[in-house]
């Protein structure tokens, strides 16, 4: 059964082959090839002594690479030392590479910093109406571009902006590490990422997105800094990372209320392996902005330490969209407030003109084989009143805890689905339906 199971789930969607037998990469989404030229940072003037301002080299290097255009492409390379630079944009066929002991390290004055448009998915800044900050490394309709080396550091310096959103004294919303805005075969690999703004690495409208070998690191008191947000994205690769911050880990997204309606793109095909790490709020997270939709999204062998909630799939009335096809396997949780949230109510709305009406759909969210200990609550499960959440699986998890003496381990109201395997037993909308769709997933 087992087998037959796995050998239909290859033919039908080879995105989808699971980690039962050899391991699966994200390597054949991306083809990177070998870069025919290859110019240094220095050639352009720059000086790796963590003082002098280096933008002008990095601007100039890479309007030298939008010149060449020569087939292959060209590597950028960044020597050990630390470069203090001002955001900039990036160029398509470019590989931007930093050597062992190489920092990129973002400037904090942000009077200086360029605003963009807000994204129209979103309608205005995320955390301020109006435009944003540009993010520190920009990349708007390119393709074939790589960011890798030796694990060198692209370092935000994020807590003058985190002190001053602390302050309230922000006029703007703050900016990203990384974005890559309507781009397509992107591959950030073998980099550390250092105290973001904001979100660390924000791929939107963008497709064919491979994340892999990267550590992100800010502290868990950081405002904000999300890991890794793919945003109305497909075929999206993220896998063997380590990421602790101030936020989610990694968390699908896709638009903001009747923006996000109106744009009405979608994430698809996400797949997330081999990530741990560390966080107050979400590991593996779907939402809370969905408004354009987000499918098939896979999440295996994730491991989690000292978390506020394990896995999150959250959404508001108001949102639209949908949240179809998600699967979660193979975690491990150590240390959480929740192990499991799938919920209703998350998240605010960028304006008043937002129609309560618009319900979104949560249909088809299968969690399974998940081992947590020290986990104070098993789950929240909370669907939207006139839109119950629907198909919810849950196979194999056994969450451990110091339950809290009146807390009760498991939460549900406004969802259906199956549950099989699970310890402390789930709420009876779960445990007693057998209609599940889900049932295959045994
Ligand atoms: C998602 O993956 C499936 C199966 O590989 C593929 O048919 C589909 O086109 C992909 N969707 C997008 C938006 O790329
Ligand atoms: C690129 O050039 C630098 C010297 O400027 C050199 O150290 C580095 O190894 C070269 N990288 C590649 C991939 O050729
Ligand atoms: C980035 O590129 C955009 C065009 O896509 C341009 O308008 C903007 O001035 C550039 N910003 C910087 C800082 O180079
Ligand atoms: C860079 O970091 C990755 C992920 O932690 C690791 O697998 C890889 O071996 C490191 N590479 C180098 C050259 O140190």
């Amino acid at each position: 059964m087992r087998l037959r199971f796995f050998t239909l789930l290859c033919l039908c969607c080879c995105w989808f082959v699971s980690s039962e037998g050899e391991t699966v990469s994200c390597s054949n989404i991306v083809s990177s090839g070998f870069r025919s030229d290859n110019i240094s940072i220095a050639d352009f003037g720059g000086v790796g002594d963590g003082r002098t301002l280096n933008t002008k080299a990095f601007r100039e290097a890479i309007y030298r690479i939008q010149r060449l255009t020569r087939v292959g492409g060209t590597l950028l390379y960044v020597p050990p030392g630390v470069y203090l630079t001002e955001p900039f944009n990036l160029t398509s066929h470019m590989t931007l590479y930093l050597a062992a002991g190489a920092v990129i390290m973002a400037t904090q004055d942000s009077s200086n910093w360029p605003l963009i448009a807000p994204l129209p998915s979103y309608g205005r800044g995320r955390e301020l109406p109006g435009g944003r900050y540009m993010s520190f490394m920009h990349g708007v309709g390119v393709q074939d571009v790589v960011i890798t080396g030796e694990n060198g550091t692209i370092d935000g310096q994020g807590d003058l902006w985190w002190n001053k959103w602390r302050q309230r004294s922000l006029q703007f919303t703050r900016p990203n590490l990384v974005e890559f805005v309507n781009c397509r075969d992107i591959i950030i690999s073998n980099v550390i990422f250092k105290n973001s703004p904001f979100w660390n690495i924000h791929p939107v409208y963008s497709s064919n997105i491979v994340v892999r070998f990267v550590t992100i690191l800010a502290p868990r008191d950081s405002p904000n800094t999300d890991g890794i947000d793919p945003d109305s994205s497909s075929n999206v690769c993220i896998e063997d990372s380590y990421i602790s911050t101030g936020d989610d880990l990694v968390a699908v997204k896709s638009g903001w209320d009747e923006y996000g309606i109106a744009y009405g793109l979608p994430s698809s095909n996400i797949t997330i392996r081999r990530v741990s790490g560390s966080s107050p709020f979400a590991g593996i997270a779907v939402g809370s902005e969905t408004s354009g939709g987000v499918e098939n999204v896979l999440a295996e062998h994730i491991n989690l330490y000292k978390m506020g909630i394990g896995i999150h799939i959250k959404t508001n009335s108001g949102r639209g969209g949908f949240i179809k096809n998600i699967t979660v396997s193979h975690v491990y949780i150590e240390e959480a407030r929740k192990g499991i949230r799938i919920s209703g109510d998350v998240g605010d709305h960028p304006d008043d003109k937002f129609d309560p009406s618009a319900l979104p759909l949560v249909k088809g969210v299968t969690i399974k084989n998940v081992w947590g200990v020290k986990v104070l609550q098993a789950g929240l499960i909370q669907g939207v009143k006139n839109s119950p959440f629907t198909d919810i699986c849950l196979y194999d998890i056994n969450l451990r805890g110091v339950t809290e003496p009146r807390t009760p381990p498991w939460k549900c109201s406004d969802v259906s689905g199956f549950a099989h395997q699970v310890s402390p037993w789930p709420c009876s909308e779960l445990s007693s339906n057998q209609q599940g769709s889900c049932a295959n997933y045994s």
